[in-house]
């Protein structure tokens, strides 16, 4: 089953980036080899002003650009945010939404979130849906259920494998340095595809499955070994070239 998924690793650049670092940007582009290519998909999602920039940046390469969040609706009055389908218009083929900090941020519930999904479904994107619980909720033995909690109410009917991927981030290995066990991955993961296949079938089977939560070189090949894991969502590992060329060589 999860031989047959194409992983995905896909980096989260956060606000951080500037028109410059387009610099780097390419020799993330130009590191990632056809052989690689063959074996894994790769994405980076800047901030969005630098969406268009990088989009035209990627023309004729392998990696593919993605936005980090978007608006319920598609226009309107809604002063400083963005749509799916701006972000699509700027070169995004991909969305993350729910991410822990949108939710924690900006009070994203799993409602908004499922919103945010099927909009940019209507744009054609693919959603990133991002999932995880807190340390206080994996502390009191909660996390599966939690996790399953928001699998049901943030990812929409509708989901397949060409429209959605799922990140697994547990909210207290963002950005520390921890990371879970293999096992605990293991344990959330084959839990999240299990509730995939109960409500979709066999697109359950073939959704991507995303483990993210300070994956770095040194741990990228252990964690993405683990079952059910198809790939990796990667925040301060993905800025730097060497950095994010070295969790790709997990695949290599
Ligand atoms: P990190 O962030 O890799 O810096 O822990 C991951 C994420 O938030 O997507």
């Amino acid at each position: 089953m999860t031989h047959t998924v194409k992983p995905l690793v896909a980096g989260n650049w956060k606000m951080n980036g500037v028109r410059s670092s387009l610099a780097e940007f390419a020799n993330i582009t130009s590191g990632v080899s056809s052989a690689l290519a063959s074996k894994v998909d790769t994405m980076i999602c800047p901030p969005a002003t630098l969406t268009y920039l990088f989009a035209v940046g990627a023309v004729g390469t392998s990696i593919a650009v993605g936005a980090q969040d978007c608006h319920t609706a598609d226009k309107g009055a809604h002063t400083g945010d963005l749509s799916a389908g701006m972000l699509a218009d700027a070169g995004a083929t991909a969305i993350i939404v729910g991410h822990s900090e949108r939710r924690a941020d900006h009070g994203e519930t799993d409602a908004v979130v499922n919103s945010k999904a099927k909009a940019a479904w209507a744009s054609n994107t693919i959603a990133v849906i991002c999932v995880g619980e807190t340390e206080a909720e994996r502390k009191a033995g909660k996390a599966v259920e939690i996790v399953a909690g928001q699998l049901a109410e943030s990812v929409p009917d509708g989901a397949d494998a060409q429209n959605t991927v799922i990140a697994y981030e547990p909210v207290w290995a963002i950005g520390t340095g921890l990371t879970p066990t293999p096992a605990d991955v293991a344990e959330i993961h084959t839990a999240i595809r299990s509730k995939l296949v109960d409500r979709f079938g066999d697109a359950g089977n073939k959704m991507r499955i995303l483990y993210g939560g300070s994956v770095k070189p040194s741990n990228a090949a252990e964690l993405m070994a683990v079952e059910n894991v198809n790939g990796a969502l990667v925040g301060g590992a993905s800025l730097k070239a060497e950095d994010f060329l070295g969790i790709l060589k997990a695949y290599a």
